[in-house]
């Protein structure tokens, strides 16, 4: 496994392989983020992953200083999964002074974390494009656990004819249901216990959907419901969308729904989401494995 800072040297190691899977994350590595190695590990020849603590995607009292990081224990992680190049670059490196052109994803980037997070999305689709471009990628590889950051990326390789097959794996949930992220460190324990109240609140809205209802707003309130009764826990939003558009629905046709939530549990943010939709094509295409 080759751990490659910069720019130059991550070109002339890709000069000598065809097939490259590329796993973008930002370190602090788990179990969510292994799932995507080994996807690209079962179909690529040659598997990078980059980490890469992104300050463009941070608002400035976002937790970009504190976010957690722990270098060694993700080389040794990923050593452990036959990765072949780790890329590691420094912030100068990636943005270096007088750096000034981003990359603006319309339509799909407003609602959701979008609103909640301005800027967001600019940042999360400069870096992956940067990232595109620097490890001319064959394939890449994105978690469901960022709904919307999938729908965002998907977005850019098509209108920018990006020639890279984005693939995207299913949530790693712990044996509880909550869903495996970086951030679940920052919860102490009571917030740990009461963080399961994201998932509880989308298998609510599960079961009404499977019980039939159709009506979009039945399954918000059935969501807000369930998270109004965790005292610990503070509502930013709950959604019922298009799992394409992310436009908020009325009522669900065959195309299904993306339910998905941001809550915080004290001073920790998290998101969660599942996507309801009888057709497999849809299921295929935009959470593959749920
Ligand atoms: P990060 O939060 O480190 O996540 C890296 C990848 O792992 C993302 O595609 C994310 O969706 C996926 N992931 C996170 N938790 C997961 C889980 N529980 N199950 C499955 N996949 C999971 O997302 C980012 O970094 C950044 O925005 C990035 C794309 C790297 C751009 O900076």
């Amino acid at each position: 496994m080759e751990i490659i800072k910069t720019i130059a040297r991550l070109r002339q190691v890709r000069a000598r392989f065809a097939q490259v899977g590329l796993v973008p994350t930002m370190g602090y590595l788990h179990a969510g983020h292994l799932s995507l190695v080994r996807l690209a590990r079962d179909a690529c020849d040659t598997v990078a992953v980059s980490i890469f603590v992104n300050p463009t995607q941070f608002g400035p009292h976002e937790d970009l200083d504190r976010y957690p990081r722990n270098l060694e224990r993700d080389f040794q992680l990923l050593q452990a999964q036959g990765v072949d190049l780790v890329f590691v670059p420094d912030v100068a490196e990636i943005y270096p002074d007088g750096y000034g052109t981003y990359v603006e994803v319309q339509g799909v980037t407003e609602m959701l974390e979008g609103a909640a997070r301005p800027g967001h999305f600019r940042g999360v689709a400069t870096v992956v494009c940067k990232l595109f471009n620097i490890i001319q990628p064959t394939h890449a590889y994105f978690g469901q656990k960022d709904a919307q950051q999938t729908v965002v990326v998907r977005k850019m390789v098509r209108d920018l004819d990006l020639p890279i097959e984005i693939v995207i794996g299913p949530t790693v949930r712990e044996a509880d249901g909550l869903a495996l992220s970086s951030r679940n460190a920052y919860l102490a324990p009571d917030e740990r216990v009461a963080a399961t109240v994201l998932y509880r609140a989308l298998m609510s809205a599960r079961a009404r959907y499977e019980a039939g209802s159709r009506d979009a707003e039945e399954l918000r309130a059935a969501m807000q419901a369930v998270l109004s009764a965790e005292p610990l826990a503070r509502v930013e939003y709950v959604s019922a969308a298009h799992p394409l558009t992310l436009q908020e629905l009325d009522q669900l046709d065959t195309d299904g729904a993306l339910l998905s939530m941001a809550v915080r549990i004290g001073r920790t943010r998290l998101i969660d989401n599942i996507i309801l939709c009888d057709r497999q094509v849809i299921r295929d295409e935009y959470s593959s494995g749920q």
